[in-house]
Order: C-alpha cells, then sequence, then structure tokens
C-alpha cells in the first residue's frame, strides 16, 4: 500500500528552539537510534541511478535525509514511503536524470548537496542548489572542481559557494583525481559522477574515510575495484553501467550512538544498550578511543545487516581518563569529535585531539563552536587551527551553567545537552531545533532513559 508524496513527511521551517538539559538521575535502558544517515543518503540517490524498483528499510527520516529524497523527485525519480515505513525508489538509470524545475535546497546537508552534485556531473541537466545558512557558509570548491575534470561546469558564489548552478557534461570524460582533503563526501561525489562517464575513472584519497559508496556501488552491480596503498586507497570504477535495484535495511547510525552512549559513560550510575549499531571500521575511531579511556564497553551481537557490520553496544558509566587521540584516527571518528570533546571535560585529565581541521568546515566550525561551549561551562580548552585540547574535570565535576550557541549544528546542540546531564549545573543550548537534521527523535529517546530536558516557554 503506497501514499502518495505529498502526505511525506517533510521539513519545516523552524523557530529557534532553546533547550536545557539537567543533571540526571541514572540512564537506564535499551533502544535503537535513526538510521545511517550517510547510508540513508547513498540508497535514495543509488536507488535514483538504478533501473527498477530499490527498497529500503530503516531509512533515517531526518530533515537532511528527506531533503535528498525530495531532490531525487525533482530528477525525476518516483521516490515513496509506504504505511510500513519502508521506502521505495524508482530510478531513472545512469544518466536519466531530467532537469528539475526549481532551485535544489539541501537544507543543512553537506552530504546531500554534494553527493547530488557528483551524481548529476555527467548528465546534460543544469540544476542550482542552495541551503540553510550553514550549508551556504561552506566550501563547495572542493567538490565543483574536479567535478570539471568530467566536463561539468560549476558557477557559485565566491570560494564556490552556495547558491551554485551546475551543468552536467555532454560529453563526460573519465577522470583521474586524488582528493586533497580527507572527505568521503567528495570521494564519493566523484565516484557517482564516474558513472556516467566512460572508461575507468581513478580516484585516489591519502586516508581511508567512509566506504559507504564503494560497498553500495557494489551492491548496486557498478565494478569498483579498492587497491590499498598504506593508509592510501586508490579506487576505480567503470562508467556507463547500468545499476541493478537492491534491497536494503540501513542500521543504526554510529554517530547518533556515540550520544546515548558518551552520555551513560559520563552519568554516574548509568547502563545504556544501543542495539543494531552499524560499526563500518572506517566509522568506529570513537569506540577505539574510548576504550583507552577506560570506558566500560560491551560489543553484543556482532553480525552483518546489509553489507554492513553491526552490534548492540552496552555502555556502562566509567571513570574516565584523558587521552591523546592520533591524527590518523581522525577520519575514522570525524563526527565524533563535538562529543568526544563533552565527554573529555568530564574525565580526568587532559584530553588531545589532533588532525582535526577538517572540523572547521562542518555544520559549523566545531573546534571553536566546542572550544567556547566548554568555557562558557567553566573548562579549559586549548585550540590551535588543527587540534582541540579539553582539560577534564575529572572527581571535581564539571561546573556547567552555560548558555551555548549551536551555530545551526546538531551535533554541537546534542554535545552539551549530553554534557548538561552530567554537570553540577543546567547547560542551555540556544537551539535545538538542528537535531531533526539526522536523529529527531533524540529528546525523547534520551527522556526514556531519564534524562532530565526542559524546554522554555513550557
Ligand atoms: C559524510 C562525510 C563526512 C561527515 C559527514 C558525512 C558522508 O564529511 O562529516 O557527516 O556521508 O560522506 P566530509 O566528507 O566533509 O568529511
Amino acid at each position: 500500500m503506497r501514499i502518495s508524496p505529498e502526505s511525506i513527511p517533510m521539513p519545516q521551517p523552524t523557530t529557534a528552539q532553546p533547550l536545557t538539559a539537567h543533571r540526571a538521575g541514572p540512564l537506564r535502558g535499551t533502544i535503537r537510534v535513526p538510521g545511517d544517515k550517510s547510508i540513508s543518503h547513498r540508497a535514495l540517490i543509488l536507488g535514483a541511478l538504478s533501473v527498477g524498483e530499490t527498497r529500503i528499510s530503516g531509512l533515517l527520516e531526518g530533515e537532511d535525509v528527506l531533503n535528498t529524497a525530495a531532490a531525487m523527485r525533482a530528477f525525476g525519480a518516483e521516490v515513496v514511503r509506504e504505511e510500513t515505513g519502508d521506502w521505495a525508489v524508482h530510478g531513472v538509470g545512469v544518466g536519466g536524470f531530467s532537469e528539475p524545475d526549481d532551485v535544489i535546497d539541501c537544507g543543512n546537508s553537506g552530504t546531500g548537496v554534494r553527493l547530488i552534485m557528483g551524481a548529476m556531473a555527467t548528465t546534460p541537466i543544469t540544476a542550482t542548489f542552495t541551503g540553510d545558512a550553514s550549508l551556504r557558509a561552506r566550501p563547495m570548491g572542493r567538490v565543483s572542481a574536479p567535478l570539471a575534470l568530467f566536463g561539468a561546469e560549476a558557477h557559485g558564489r565566491s570560494g564556490g559557494r552556495l547558491p551554485l548552478t551546475l551543468t552536467g557534461a555532454a560529453q563526460p570524460m573519465p577522470a583521474q583525481y586524488a582528493v586533497p582533503v580527507p572527505s568521503a563526501q567528495v570521494k564519493s561525489a566523484l565516484l557517482l559522477a564516474a558513472l556516467n562517464a566512460p572508461g575507468v575513472s581513478e580516484i585516489t584519497e591519502a586516508v581511508a574515510t567512509r566506504d559507504h559508496t564503494e560497498r553500495m556501488l557494489a551492491g548496486f552491480g557498478a565494478e569498483v575495484a579498492v587497491e590499498e596503498d598504506g593508509p592510501a586507497r586508490i579506487i576505480r570504477v567503470r562508467g556507463e553501467v547500468e545499476l541493478r535495484p537492491v534491497t536494503l535495511t540501513v542500521p543504526g547510525d554510529p554517530s547518533s550512538a556515540a550520544f546515548p552512549i558518551c552520555a551513560a559513560l559520563m552519568v554516574e550510575g548509568s547502563e545504556v544498550t544501543v542495539t543494531g549499531v552499524g560499526l563500518n571500521p572506517t566509522r568506529a575511531g570513537l569506540y577505539v578511543t574510548l576504550r583507552e579511556m577506560g570506558a566500560d564497553l560491551a560489543f553484543l551481537n556482532q553480525r552483518e545487516e546489509g553489507g554492513e557490520p553491526v552490534a548492540d553496544i552496552r555502555a556502562r558509566f566509567s571513570a574516565l581518563k584523558g587521552v591523546e587521540v592520533p591524527p590518523e584516527r581522525a577520519a575514522s571518528m570525524i563526527d565524533e569529535f563535538p562529543i568526544l570533546a563533552a565527554l573529555a571535560a568530564s574525565a580526568e585529565g587532559r584530553t588531545v585531539m589532533r588532525g582535526v581541521k577538517e572540523l572547521r568546515v562542518k555544520e559549523s566550525d566545531r573546534i571553536a563552536a566546542m572550544a567556547s561551549g566548554l568555557r562558557a561551562c567553566g573548562v579549559e580548552v586549548a585550540e590551535e587551527e588543527d587540534m582541540l585540547a579539553v582539560d577534564g574535570r575529572g572527581a571535581d565535576g564539571v561546573p556547567g551553567g552555560g548558555r551555548v550557541a549551536t551555530h545551526l549544528d546538531h551535533r554541537i546542540a546534542m554535545s552539551f545537552l549530553c554534557l548538561g546531564l552530567a554537570a553540577r549545573r543546567p547547560v542551555t543550548v540556544d537551539d535545538a531545533a538542528p537535531i531533526a537534521t539526522s536523529f529527531p527523535n533524540f529528546p525523547a529517546l534520551m527522556e526514556g532513559l531519564g534524562a532530565a530536558f526542559r524546554r522554555e516557554n513550557g
């Protein structure tokens, strides 16, 4: 039984929603977090590039992914949410995108806009992309410049920023490109562009970033070969392929699971289990770091789902110590540094995070946002272009009491709300609305575990 596209939940414009976290009793219980954001975007896009029906269960229904669903519809695919909560995508095939008749608004999502730009770059159509104030401030030249190697042409604002108009290549060429920044979004955009270019394109990354695109391309029937060269990866994709639709289950997002897990580690007496969490090694660096800090973690029922390793993760409150996070681990935990910084504030001793300058071009400048928020909560912090260090308060506890600016960044909001559950005084975030981009039921799930959140004005 299908429901019409009009009844699909769509992101609504929101006003700022301040939210305050109070010191809580123990957090206890078993939860499942929403589907992986990275995999959800890719499932919709690859489904739209396939011929036939792709079926997706466990899709993240957060604003970022809903914007990608709307974009795939604008490019001509049929995307429907069924009453069961499963999604079906009727793709138009590689090279089959039609020209959207309006601007594509990707909201807050860097992944959405960059991957979609790649997916259309080798089809001779023109589309204009925009997003919210956070996305419009982020660098897009890192994608549009290498897409030019395939023959695409982009015109953006200064620095290649959105709004940006992209015209796909009428006669695409295969490309060879070494991605100069550790970015799975850039890598993935180029791999998607390569699908409609003749011959083999070759994309190299100096360190391994999340490899969901490579895994999923293989699942959809593309010819992909990954060669390891020390820490580097050379990925070769043959273009002009026909992708086969698949049926897939999206695992729980490890980047979302990180919040309840780290909150449980911080709040005395807690024990929380998060079931069905994706544990792809290119995403699992946080868990290595947490173990080094002395976290009591158990990985239960380890299994494989939809081509990705999955486990149930149990976390118990732990007395943690500060650690040095080596730069070579940064890519595998890039989205987890905000919650790690919050956790480090309650550990004993200093935690130093190096090789993290990509954090400066996320939904916000996350080094600056964490540093100023932590200072507002009475925590000493040192920051350099490429480094963040947090002096943990250990047994003294985090003073708290700060009002933190979240800069339209969901992970900054969730990190400080978790910190507030353990701090001596409440912590307020100025706007919790962006949490809906990746983890819409975060407040409800956390309250179900025992968290105390208070909304302003009621
Ligand atoms: C993502 C890649 C990462 C990550 C983002 C999701 C992806 O961004 O921070 O949340 O799905 O490819 P970068 O490519 O900018 O590193």
